[in-house]
């Protein structure tokens, strides 16, 4: 199922991105990195979804695929247990979730726990699980975003790294919103694995350590803003 291309994207720690879908963040992942700007080696994309459009943005990136497609497995552990087979032979250092709908097994979560992140679009520790832009303009929220955590085995429960905040407007709509919130995906999701790539942030037990210090709460960058580099 590993279709070969001519040579991993970048250089750096091998990185291994997971996705499932559209592949936007993944995709302003493989830019940062083809300008040079993001010192990584892209190893490996995988995807649960044989019709992700991500692949195809790898494919053309020349990146390698996989595709562990959660339909072909009879339950959960099967497919848990390919998914952790797949990267246990791609051997990487970083594990990058960029619109992974599946929830992981904490084997897999354990195993990679300070080298695995992921990016959740909303305002952590609020809205965990989906719909979050319903769930925001429902409530009222001034403020809307994302977050770029570590992964441990409780979902949207890591230790957050940065934030990406954007106001929420009068005449907002879920698309609208989603929109602005993913623009700052794109900034925060790559400034989070440069650091994690140089070591500049550091998982220990459960506290985010950045340039040697503790990170009491996660870096911010608002809407419009350069944001902490
Ligand atoms: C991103 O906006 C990301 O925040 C969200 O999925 C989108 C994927 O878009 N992730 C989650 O909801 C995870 N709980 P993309 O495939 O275009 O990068």
């Amino acid at each position: 199922m590993t279709s070969s291309m001519p040579g991993p994207a970048g250089s750096g720690p091998r990185t291994v991105v997971l996705i499932s879908g559209s592949g936007t963040n993944l995709q302003a992942i493989i830019d940062e990195v083809g300008q040079n700007r993001l010192p990584v080696e892209l190893t490996a994309v995988v995807s649960d979804c044989a019709d992700a459009f991500g692949l195809e943005r790898a494919s053309k990136a020349g990146i390698d695929t996989v595709v562990v497609n959660f339909g072909d497995y009879g339950n959960r552990q099967d497919f848990d247990r390919a998914l952790a087979d797949v990267l246990e032979d791609l051997e990487p250092e970083i594990v990058v979730l960029a619109g992974f709908m599946r929830i992981l097994s904490s084997t897999i979560v354990t195993r990679y726990q300070g080298q695995m992140l992921n990016i959740h679009p909303s305002l952590l520790p609020k809205y965990k699980g989906l719909h979050t832009y319903r769930k925001v303009l429902a409530a009222g929220d001034r403020f809307h975003g994302s977050t770029v955590h570590y992964v441990i085995p409780k979902l949207d429960a890591g230790p957050s790294i940065i934030q990406y905040r954007v106001a929420v407007r009068d005449d907002d709509t879920e698309e609208s919103l989603a929109t602005r919130v993913q623009q700052g995906e794109y900034v925060i999701y790559p400034r989070a694995i440069e650091w994690l790539a140089s070591k500049r942030v550091e998982l220990r037990g459960e506290q985010v350590f950045f340039d040697g210090e503790p990170l009491r709460e996660p870096k911010l960058i608002n809407e419009g803003g350069v944001g902490p580099r």
